[in-house]
Formats: C-alpha cells, structure tokens, sequence
C-alpha cells in the first residue's frame, strides 16, 4: 500500500510528460502535409503519428525527416520538400502527398492516401533500409513497449483500487 503510495507521484508525473509529447507532435503534425495521416511502414493498416520521431507515438530521438525538419525551423517549405530525408528514393513531397512542393498549412494536400514514411527508408526489409535505419529498429521494439505499458497500467489500477 506505502510502495504503491509512493509511486503516485511518479506515476502523475509520467502522465504529464507523456500528454507533453503529445501535444508536442499534434502541433507538428499540422505544419507538415499529411501529417496526421501518415501509414506505419512497420504495420499495414495502423499510423505513425510522431512523424519525426523513430517512436511512433513521438517522443525520444528524431528520425532523419525530424532532424532535418527541425534544422528547417518547423518550416514545410521547397527546401524540406525536395529532400528525401530517409533515402529511399522519393522525396519528402512525394511521401507526404505534395510532390509539387506547393502546400501551406491548413490547405488540403494533392494526395491524401497512401501517404509513406518521410523519415523511415521504405521497404524497412531492403537490405538498403535496414542499413540506413540502422539500430533504430523501427519495426522491432513493440513488445518492450507493451511490456512497459502494461506496468505503467497495473500501477495505476492499483494505485486507484486500494
Ligand atoms: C525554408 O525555410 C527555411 C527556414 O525558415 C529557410 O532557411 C529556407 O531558406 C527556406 N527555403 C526556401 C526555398 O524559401
């Protein structure tokens, strides 16, 4: 019961910093086209919202589109948009839907589907990928992740059933 006690503080704290990086990456989400429409080059089907990041929900160290984009002042403009940050051949325009490089925040972009990776090199199988992402594994970590999700769950359960 103490132990648990205890950890409540550090558990609120956790939660505010993890609401933090989520504000964070929504605000950034919308300065880039398709920002919050970007597909999960690990898994068909799901998103990764934290764009500029190698963790999908944001948070930690920036992929090479989120370094680069940081370096560009949060700017989407030509300079970023005819980078191809990740190296995978297709520019960040051609992955984010604005190949002509003439979106401005707020517009709708040229394309809105099948929106790839501007920060992750596609296909993450290639044997070229799987050199440029390196150690980032982007695809493998999930299960330490859940691991730690579901601690992070049990301690607040039980910090609200006791
Ligand atoms: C894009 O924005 C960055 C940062 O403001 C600036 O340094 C760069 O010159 C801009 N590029 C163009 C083509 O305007």
């Amino acid at each position: 019961m103490k132990l648990f006690l205890g950890l409540a503080p550090a558990a609120l704290l956790l939660l505010l910093l993890g609401s933090a990086t989520v504000d964070a990456f929504k605000t950034l989400q919308a300065k880039i086209p398709n920002g919050a429409n970007v597909n999960n080059p690990c898994q068909a089907g799901t998103q990764w919202p934290g764009v500029g990041h190698w963790n999908k929900d944001g948070g930690g160290e920036r992929n090479p589109f989120g370094i680069a984009f940081k370096s560009n002042g949060f700017v989407w403009n030509s300079t970023i948009c005819q980078l191809d940050s990740d190296q995978d051949g297709r520019s960040n325009g051609e992955e984010l839907g604005d190949p002509q490089c003439v979106w401005t925040e707020g517009g709708t972009p040229e394309r809105t589907d099948g929106i790839t990776h501007p920060g992750i090199c596609e296909p993450v199988n290639s044997e070229n990928c799987m050199r440029l992402n390196g150690n980032n594994i982007p695809c493998g970590s999930t299960t330490i992740k859940s691991a730690f999700g579901l601690l992070y769950v049990m301690l607040l359960a039980n910090i609200l059933v006791r």
